[in-house]
């Protein structure tokens, strides 16, 4: 593309988007305490300061370092809040900044973002400016980041988390939870139009999938305890060899944030602690991979693929095209998914029928990340851009691939091609699963 051809910058949204993502970040720590924001509350979680380090960092690095050619602003910061440097177990012994000297850092940055803005077209490389691309790669950072931020506060027990403030999802509606058949047949899969995506979700190409089906809702916490309730978590023949190593070492026997009490299971979502039998219809969440594998086999169906998930989220087989959402082209809002950090739990099934895909699945997109079978790759003709360490490095097959976002997704990251991935034995993100079968 010649530069004259390359989109411009709307400098005024750009600043009005940093600034809305910096403020959520903000509200979602006002809860905690400076000593609580710097203890290290699971090995596999950053301390949140260190989220909060990295955002600012990552920010300098894009904003004023590549863009502009402008010196550090603080020392040693750079390789403190290196992500692959420093792997998340060893981050809580890093001399992490205080509470204020932190606040400040991150104003100064953007101070100086704000100020790179300002002439945003005039230097640097013009590929990272246009439409903006490398502010939003910046603003779904961030995004990012405060959702790796809400599973520490999930993780916090005593005191739970209490969120500044929460909306509750809309109630759920009696309908068939049924399979939904997706006929055999090519679709496009990836990013297909103009504006941000991430590296791996490009370039788009033809998948050819034979007939599938996909079951309309997500598995349920009523579903789920009828597996716990029938052993699941005790035999052996339902679970990979690698998922039931796991699954001894770690003395599983529900899904994380699960406990036995007298009179029942109970699960707890940030300061709400409620009987699991009072939350039959909403979706799982918490378990691994390795947990909806077996809970999958113990069901006699499978995980989808991938292709398999995209084909029945996205795939518009009277239009031949994909839409941008389950839904169509509109940007989510409250009625279509329960997105946003809004809600603080999965909604029902049957809450959003607004969200029903061209195939009349739904709650693909919202209230918990899905499980697929597949491993993290590269698309077909993939390019790492901008950001090298983002997809390629984590490229193999020691990850699964999510997909469709959870309550704690910003809308912006949510997507209908937005993946990601995770170790198949990761519990603490916001991740449940739906089931698939052949044919
Ligand atoms: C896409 C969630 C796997 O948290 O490791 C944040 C996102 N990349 N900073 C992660 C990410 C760089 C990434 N995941
Ligand atoms: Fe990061």
């Amino acid at each position: 593309m010649k530069l004259e051809e390359l989109p411009g910058i709307d400098r005024d949204a750009v600043a009005v988007r940093l600034d809305d993502v910096r403020q959520r970040t903000l509200e979602l720590v006002s809860a905690l305490d400076w000593e609580t924001l710097r203890r290290q509350h699971l090995p596999i979680l950053s301390p949140m300061v260190w989220d909060l380090g990295h955002i600012g960092n990552f920010e300098e690095q894009w904003i004023g370092q590549r863009l502009a050619g402008q010196a550090p602003l603080a020392d040693g910061f750079q390789r403190m809040f290196d992500p692959v440097a420093n792997p998340r177990p060893t981050r809580a012994q890093l001399p992490l900044p205080s509470g204020e000297d932190l606040l400040g850092y991150l104003a100064r940055v953007r101070q100086q973002s704000v100020a790179v803005l300002a002439r945003a077209a005039d230097g640097g490389d013009p590929r990272l400016v246009a439409g903006g691309l490398v502010y939003e790669l910046v603003a779904e950072h961030e995004e990012q980041h405060q959702e790796t931020l809400l599973q520490a506060m999930q993780v916090l027990a005593d005191p739970p988390y209490r969120p500044a403030r929460r909306r509750p999802a809309p109630a759920g509606r009696a309908a068939r939870r049924d399979m939904v058949l997706v006929p055999a047949g090519p679709f496009r899969m990836g990013w297909q139009r103009p504006g941000f995506a991430y590296d791996n979700e490009l370039p788009p190409y033809e998948v050819d999938l034979p007939a599938f089906s996909i079951a309309r809702f997500p598995v349920t916490h009523g579903d789920y305890l009828a597996f716990v309730e029938d052993g699941g978590y005790r035999r052996p023949e339902l679970w990979q060899p690698p998922g039931w190593a796991f699954r001894q070492r770690e003395e599983m026997e529900s899904p994380r944030h699960w406990s036995a009490r007298e009179g029942g299971w109970r699960a707890r979502f940030m300061d709400q602690d409620t009987p699991v039998s009072e939350l039959a219809d909403l979706p799982i969440v918490h378990v691994c991979y390795w947990e909806a594998d077996a809970y999958a086999r113990w069901a006699g169906q499978r995980l989808p693929s991938e292709a398999e998930w995209e084909k029945a989220a996205l795939w518009d087989p009277a239009r031949g095209r994909s839409r941008a959402y389950p839904w169509g082209e509109q940007a989510p809002d409250p009625p279509r998914a329960n997105l946003d950090q809004l809600a603080f739990a999965p909604a029902p099934v049957g809450a959003y029928p607004a969200g029903a895909s061209a195939y009349g699945v739904e709650q693909l997109v919202g209230d918990t990340w899905e499980w697929t079978s597949s491993d993290f790759h590269g698309y077909p003709g993939f390019v790492a851009y901008p950001y090298d360490d983002y997809s390629k490095t984590w490229f193999g097959s020691d990850y699964k691939v999510l997909r469709g976002a959870s309550w704690a997704t910003r809308p912006a990251v949510a997507r209908g091609t937005f993946r990601n991935w995770d170790y198949p034995i990761r519990r603490q993100i916001f991740a449940g699963f739906r089931l698939a079968q052949d044919g």
